[in-house]
């Protein structure tokens, strides 16, 4: 090439380069300055640092630790588009997860946004969330989810009926059972058959498209989310009809919301009532926010247990005397028991606090405001880093130790955020108990077991999940 035609070029190239840290320094808010860490690269910011951190065997936390490292525990950066703070500490937790006086809404990815529908309570905020939390409190309550005991205990012991003697993924075994339970729970879907394999096959889709690549274009996990998300639509719509013409009934979620709240059609809607557009986006939130959240805490479960051979004895124990207080030859596990596994919840609990399934909670500021010091503008995002948070030895001593009696007293608020904290605290938190209970029941009041690898990766998904799906073998007791 001439040298005169490179040095163009060279020249051209630094100009590009010059106009673009001009429009990044120009476009990225001056009260940034204040806090420590980069903006990246002009445009895509540091994107694709936070993308091949979220694919590497540690995931995200690799990307913050590195901030952390240079920065502290509170850093800037832009990712996605997106002006970001991450944030750690009560007060930030506070602030963020109360989300007083309507302050921050909940941050949702592009593509979460368009497979969910407008009407999920994900988006939804003020008195419209406010209305949607009501309907679904009954339900989702302790005596709501009595109902569903039988079911939810047959289909862990059928689970687990298939697990003696050979290698078991953890991770798929919880997926296809927690998977039935919320099916069942929500449309009475019965457990095997068709119907369920196409829920499943649909759900799977939409659940790959929840954070993908924003291309809606044949062949791409959002198109094929949406069009999972259609089917699944339709399926609801003929359950809904079938429903409402009384050719069928069925104790479940679904009628609940239909008989006591939900209007006919897509029409205005009244105070307690929703629409079938609500009632449908609102049934698909509850399944995506609580599929991959509980199959993977009931995998950490297990594999916590079996590192710690001193509390899954204590666990054990637990099950032991539960077990020898029946009377009457009675061998089945009750409704009452489930209720009294307080250490079973001690051990979910410590967990979710070694290991949250959701390692940050994401908001954005809907007006300007202050954490700590640090001025936040509308429009950021702000990161809530749990992991931090979980970790901090002033708030739990010895925070690498798995000792669930931590759990003996109350921790003080916004500190132990496994399933978040303030309105947006997760409504599926008891069947998620309830599930992980009855499972791990009669896990370890029949089976011992050992893992196959010792392997710390984590999937790269939004929902920590183990890499390798916790392969295990499993013995007779
Ligand atoms: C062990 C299992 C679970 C864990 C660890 C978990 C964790 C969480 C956390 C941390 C949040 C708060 C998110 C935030 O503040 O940004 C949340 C919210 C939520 N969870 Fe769960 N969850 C679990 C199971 C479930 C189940 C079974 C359901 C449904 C039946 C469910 C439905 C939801 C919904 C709908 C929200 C959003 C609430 C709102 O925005 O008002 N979760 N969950």
């Amino acid at each position: 090439m001439d040298l005169s035609i490179l040095l163009i070029l060279i020249l051209l190239s630094l100009v590009v380069f010059a106009a673009l840290f001009f429009l990044q320094s120009w476009t990225s808010p001056k009260t940034m300055d204040k806090i420590p860490g980069s903006l990246g690269w002009p445009i895509v910011g540091e994107s694709f640092s936070f993308l091949s951190d979220f694919a590497s065997p540690s995931g995200i936390a690799g990307f913050m630790k590195k901030r952390q490292h240079r920065y502290g525990k509170v850093f800037k950066t832009f990712v996605l588009g997106r002006f970001t703070v991450f944030m750690t500490g009560r007060e930030a937790s506070k602030i963020l997860l109360t989300g007083k006086d309507g302050i921050v809404s909940l941050n949702l990815f592009y593509t979460g946004r368009q497979v969910l529908g407008p009407n999920s309570l994900l988006h939804t905020t003020g008195e419209a969330h406010k209305k949607v939390r009501r309907l679904i409190a009954e339900p989702l309550s302790v005596d709501g989810l009595k109902k569903y005991f039988h079911f939810i205990n047959n289909q862990a012991i059928r689970t687990l009926d298939n697990w003696l003697g050979r290698t078991v993924f953890v991770l798929e075994e919880a997926s296809t059972f927690t998977l039935k339970v919320i099916g069942n729970m929500i449309m009475s879907l019965e457990p095997e058959g068709e119907e369920q394999e196409k829920f499943r096959s649909n759900f799977k889709f939409i659940s790959s498209s929840f954070a993908s690549v924003p291309l809606k274009i044949p062949g791409t996990a959002f198109y094929d989310g949406i069009k999972a998300r259609d089917r699944m639509y339709s399926m609801l719509d003929s359950i809904i009809s079938r429903r409402r013409s009384g050719q069928s009934f069925q104790q479940d979620f679904l009628e609940s919301l239909i008989m006591k709240h939900s209007t006919e059609g897509d029409g205005e809607n009244t105070d307690d009532k929703l629409t079938d557009s609500q009632l449908k986006d609102n049934i698909l939130t509850l399944l995506i926010a609580g599929h991959d959240t509980t199959c993977a805490t009931l995998t950490w479960v297990i594999k916590f247990l079996e590192e710690n051979p001193n509390v899954l004895e204590q666990l054990r124990e637990e099950h032991a005397q539960i077990q020898s207080k029946r009377t009457d030859g009675e061998t089945n596990l009750t409704w009452s028991e489930v209720n009294s596994m307080h250490f079973t919840n001690k051990v979910i609990n410590e967990t979710l606090r070694q290991s949250p399934v959701l390692p940050w909670l994401s908001r954005k500021a809907v007006q300007d405001f202050e954490i700590d010091g640090y001025k936040i503008k509308k429009g950021w995002s702000i990161n809530l880093d749990v992991g931090s948070i979980h970790h901090d030895p002033e708030i739990f001593s010895q925070p690498q130790k798995f000792d669930p009696s931590r759990f003996d007293a109350p921790v003080k608020p916004f500190t132990f955020l496994g399933f978040g904290s303030g309105p947006r605290m997760c409504p599926g938190m008891n069947l998620a108990r309830i599930e992980i209970c009855v499972f791990v029941h009669h896990l370890v009041t029949r089976y011992k077991w050992r893992a196959l690898e010792k392997d710390e990766s984590v999937q790269p998904t939004l929902v920590q999940m183990p890499r390798n799906k916790y392969p295990i073998v499993v013995d007779q007791l």
